[in-house]
């Protein structure tokens, strides 16, 4: 179906699939404030996705995907409305307020322009000139034409025209912030991201502070499509065998050559004694390895190969030293079906070291922070490594603030260089 067949629909259908989503965002929470939640209300979802079923379009939970690419990966979509509704609530949004969104599909810029009114502007930016025409089109369908400004641009630059935003709301996976979207807020303005974290993706609220300093919130799991352009990322895949590949952000990798003779050494493993239940989530783990294990990397493949026990196919949390190898396994507790254990495994003459170290990280988590928020992040291009650890990106670096009383008292007023 091509964007101009609009199917007619019944009102009264519409109407009652549209309260009944809004009630479930609430109740999930996705939904937090009545402005959000009116918004959701005064715009026809519909029309911004017209070749899905009615039902589809108004389940909170339905990704609307749009554009697939050869291999069948989705690159646009309509996200799922609790996404939407929750990033637009991370984002505090008023009356009035100048947004940029990075990412197009028409529905969520209709939510912002709800939000900041006609005396506020929305710019939604989009690198792919078929997605910005669908969007145009749509959001004139919908009433919207002259309410949302539609760019066609690379989101790695912003967009300078419009700035400076109050807000910027980015609706693709980023690995990084680039430095025209801090020049482009406001002070005190908010940026909410999918931020992918050596590989794990969490929708972040970075509040923009003097000097360039971002703050960021929160951590909500997400799984928005890969950055295209200038920004899309390009990890440091490592083959171990056929079916295996080791993701890394550590350049040069130590000694890769060897990585396929120690994953085939003999193995020992080590219970962390840490367990949880069959379907329980454990992205607070992920990001707590990922921000505090020296030499973190990933492990992907074939679950054949890493077996049945894989924390997740696609990123098996992983330490990688240039000798030896180690990896977190989620076997089942034999003496109780519900329950399963996390196991450390290791190869290679440092085995032994590295199974402590990573079941005292295990054990540490489940101690400290396994109900707790996850981290704050602090992001600037320059922040001083000479405490934390520190995750660096192209333009960027990180630091996760795993203990909310240990904040760096961090005064960029203060630095004689800045
Ligand atoms: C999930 S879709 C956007 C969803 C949309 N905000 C909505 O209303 O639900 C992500 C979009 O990001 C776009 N994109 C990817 N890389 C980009 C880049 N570097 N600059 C601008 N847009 C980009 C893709 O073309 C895609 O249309």
């Amino acid at each position: 179906m091509t964007t101009s067949d609009t199917p007619t629909h019944d009102t009264a259908q519409v109407e009652a699939l549209r309260e009944r989503m809004i009630e479930r965002l609430w109740a999930v929470n996705a939904l937090r404030t009545q402005p959000v939640a009116d918004a959701v209300r005064a715009i026809p979802r519909h029309v911004f996705a017209p070749e899905f079923p009615l039902e589809k379009v108004y389940d909170p939970k339905a990704v609307l995907k749009t554009k697939v690419d050869e291999d069948g990966q989705a690159t646009s979509s309509v996200s799922a409305t609790w996404i939407q509704t929750l990033m637009c609530e991370r984002a505090d949004i008023h009356s009035g307020m100048r947004v940029l969104e990075i990412g197009t599909g028409g529905y969520n810029a209709a939510l912002i322009s709800e939000l900041v009114g006609p005396t506020g502007q929305v710019t939604s930016i989009d690198i792919d000139p078929e997605v910005t025409a669908r969007a145009r089109t749509l959001l004139a369908q919908a009433g919207y034409a002259d309410r949302v400004n539609v760019v066609l641009g690379d989101a790695e630059h912003g967009h300078p025209d419009g700035a400076p935003f109050d807000r910027i709301i980015v609706t693709v996976a980023a690995a990084d912030i680039p430095p025209a979207w801090t020049d482009q807020l406001v002070d005190g303005g908010r940026l909410v991201l999918p931020l992918r974290i050596r590989g794990f993706q969490r929708v972040y609220a970075f509040t923009h502070h003097t000097g360039g300093l971002l703050v960021g919130e929160t951590g909500d799991h997400a799984g928005f499509v890969p950055m295209q352009g200038l920004g899309a990322p390009a990890p440091t895949i490592v083959p171990v065998t056929d079916a295996v590949s080791l993701t890394t952000d550590a350049t040069p990798v130590p000694a890769p050559d060897l990585l396929p003779e120690v994953f085939a050494a003999p193995a020992r493993d080590q219970l962390t004694g840490v367990r949880i239940g069959r379907n329980a989530y454990f992205g607070g783990l992920q990001m707590w390895l990922a921000t505090t294990l020296p030499g973190f990397a990933t492990l992907s493949g074939d679950a054949d190969v890493l077996g049945e026990a894989t924390m997740g196919v696609h990123q098996t949390p992983a330490v990688w030293t240039g000798t030896s190898l180690a990896y977190l396994l989620l076997p089942k507790v034999s003496t109780d079906p519900d329950q399963w254990e996390f196991l450390a495994r290791g190869h290679g003459p440092d085995a032994a070291v590295l199974l402590t170290t990573l079941v005292e990280h295990v054990q540490r988590w489940d101690r400290d922070h396994r109900t707790g928020p996850g981290p704050r992040f602090l992001a600037h291009p320059d922040l001083p490594s000479d405490t934390t650890q520190v995750i660096r990106t192209r333009h960027t670096r990180f630091v996760a603030l795993w203990d909310q009383r240990d904040t760096p008292q961090l005064d960029w007023e203060a630095d004689p260089e800045k």
